[in-house]
């Protein structure tokens, strides 16, 4: 099996699994407003076990903190957030479960977002959405699909005929410059939302259902995958001051063009 097969499979299964959980779950508060639940769980061992079983030498990243589950394969090759990842030839980067909130509260956009990275850059990703039984994909080098038919971001240049999405932390503080920077931008493109899963943010600016999307409090296992959809597709992702983007910091810009970029870089740093 290719590399980005055994990422969809594996995405695959979890969300399908996300699925048959929803009625049965168990939500708590890991910090204040941030949800986590049995699902969210349960998805990134059955992730775990898929790849661990075929990729006996790769390390893993994931979301959920699994040192409990002792008998899990690849548990002894999980490494923390802080671990610089352009060491590690090759390390899966997993969110079981992006979308919590929605997940929770039964609202349809959720997903599951699987990357493998090389040296610290997405070489493979795969995001499910098991509401909607679409499986976007790519492989560096190869382009991005959506159940295998190639993916082409909008092309939309223009911030006034642009849809755009953000994402916020769990708990926003008042005052805080994402809130400035929320308003900004919705006084100048055409329209403004907030999904609730950053992995499928950056699916849909590669399909061309948004034009844009930005991010500054999210972390690396909600983009790692979408990264690398979005460029596969055409489109443009940058840190928030311009320069390449460093994955785990995890805060950028990205868009369908370079044109919009500009026009959202201007917008989002006003002073
Ligand atoms: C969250 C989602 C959400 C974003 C949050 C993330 P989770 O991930 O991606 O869109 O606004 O910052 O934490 O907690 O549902 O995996
Ligand atoms: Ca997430
Ligand atoms: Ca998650």
């Amino acid at each position: 099996m290719n590399l980005e097969a055994l990422a969809i499979n594996a995405a695959k299964e979890a969300g399908q699994l996300l699925a048959a959980m929803q009625d049965s779950i168990n939500p708590r508060e890991k910090a204040p407003k941030d949800l986590v639940t049995e699902a969210d769980v349960a998805s990134q061992k059955k992730i775990l076990g898929i790849i661990a079983e075929v990729r006996p030498n790769d390390y893993f990243l994931g979301e959920e903190d699994l040192t409990d589950e002792s008998d899990l394969p690849g548990l002894d090759r999980t490494v923390g957030s802080s671990t610089d990842l352009s060491e590690l030839e090759y390390c899966w980067v997993i969110d079981p479960l992006d979308g919590t909130a929605n997940y929770v509260h039964k609202l349809q956009t959720y997903s599951v977002s699987i990357a493998l990275l090389s040296y610290g850059k997405p070489i493979v990703a795969a995001v499910y959405d098991p509401v909607m039984d679409d499986c976007y994909s790519a492989s560096l080098g190869e382009g991005a699909r959506v159940n295998g038919k190639p993916l082409k971001n909008s092309g939309v240049d223009e911030l006034a005929r642009s849809l755009i999405a953000a994402s916020f932390s769990a708990g926003v503080e008042r005052g805080s410059a994402e809130v400035d920077r929320w308003v900004e931008m919705l006084y100048e493109c055409q329209a403004l939302r907030r999904l609730g899963s950053a992995a499928l943010n950056l699916c849909y600016v590669a399909q061309g259902g948004l034009d844009g999307y930005w991010a500054t409090s999210v972390k690396i296992w909600d983009i790692a995958a979408g990264v690398l959809i979005v460029r596969e597709a055409g489109g443009t992702i940058t840190s928030m001051d311009g320069q390449p983007l460093k994955i785990q910091e995890a805060k950028f810009i990205a868009a369908a063009t370079e044109k919009l970029h500009k026009q959202m870089f201007d917008v989002l740093n006003r002073p």
